[in-house]
């Protein structure tokens, strides 16, 4: 399974990419302006940040088909490789998707409210699909949604990836691995909830405590 970071603050992907086996990192227009930095200069710092074998994704900012083409064109030129371009599943999007495929451009269907979204941008040649798990709470149950897409693309055996997007909790991101998602994009927050603990901490200062009083050192060797 890909652990992608849904984020553009540097630090964080910088401590959670050492912390962690990371697949990539997804941005989108809003989390890029979070940063308080001129967009831009964001993407190259990414850039600099991430390996060559880890994948970044730009969301397009245009809405019109032929917008999103021309940015989908420049983003998909970032990099050599592992650039791949969010377009959200509008009809302009689904259309620009169809374009992409043809043109060999690597794209992640985004702003994915229901299955049946997913399976049409997956039809087009989306090599992503980002279901909003969390905002699809307000119409339904987001993680059995995503679920089920899971389920569509494999009863049909079509090689799109699900990368569940929009988490809240470790809950929902939980849920989803259980079920055999292919990615899931995490936000810095909720990642660093499923790593830390504090039961953890405790334990780790038990065995220093014992340890010193047994044999009054802090180290394994003398
Ligand atoms: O990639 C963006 C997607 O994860 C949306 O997240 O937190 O705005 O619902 P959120």
């Amino acid at each position: 399974m890909e652990l992608i970071i849904d984020s553009a603050d540097i630090g964080k992907i910088k401590a959670l990419n050492e912390l962690c086996t990371v697949t990539g990192v997804t941005t989108n227009p809003t989390i890029l302006t979070q940063s308080g930095k001129e967009a831009l200069d964001v993407i190259d710092e990414l850039i600099s940040l991430l390996s060559p074998d880890q994948k970044l994704f730009i969301q397009v900012v245009k809405t019109d088909y032929e917008g999103i083409m021309e940015e989908a064109r420049k983003i998909s030129k970032l990099r050599p490789k592992n650039m791949y371009v969010k377009i959200p599943v509008t009809h302009d999007g689904l259309k620009a998707i169809k374009t992409c495929k043809e043109e060999g451009i690597h794209t992640l269907a985004t702003a994915i409210y229901t299955a049946e979204q997913g399976f049409i941008a997956a039809c087009n040649g989306a090599d992503y699909l980002a279901p909003y798990v969390n905002r699809m709470c307000n119409y339904g149950d987001g993680v059995e949604t995503t679920k089920d897409l899971i389920e569509m693309l494999r009863v049909h055996q079509i090689p799109t990836k699900v990368v569940a997007a929009s988490f809240k909790n470790t809950y929902q991101v939980h849920e989803l691995i259980k079920a055999g998602i292919q990615a899931v994009t995490v936000p810095c927050d909720v990642l660093f909830n499923m790593i830390d603990h504090p039961a953890t901490t405790i334990a780790v200062g038990e065995f220093t405590m014992n340890w010193q009083k047994a044999y009054n050192r802090k180290e394994l060797f003398k």
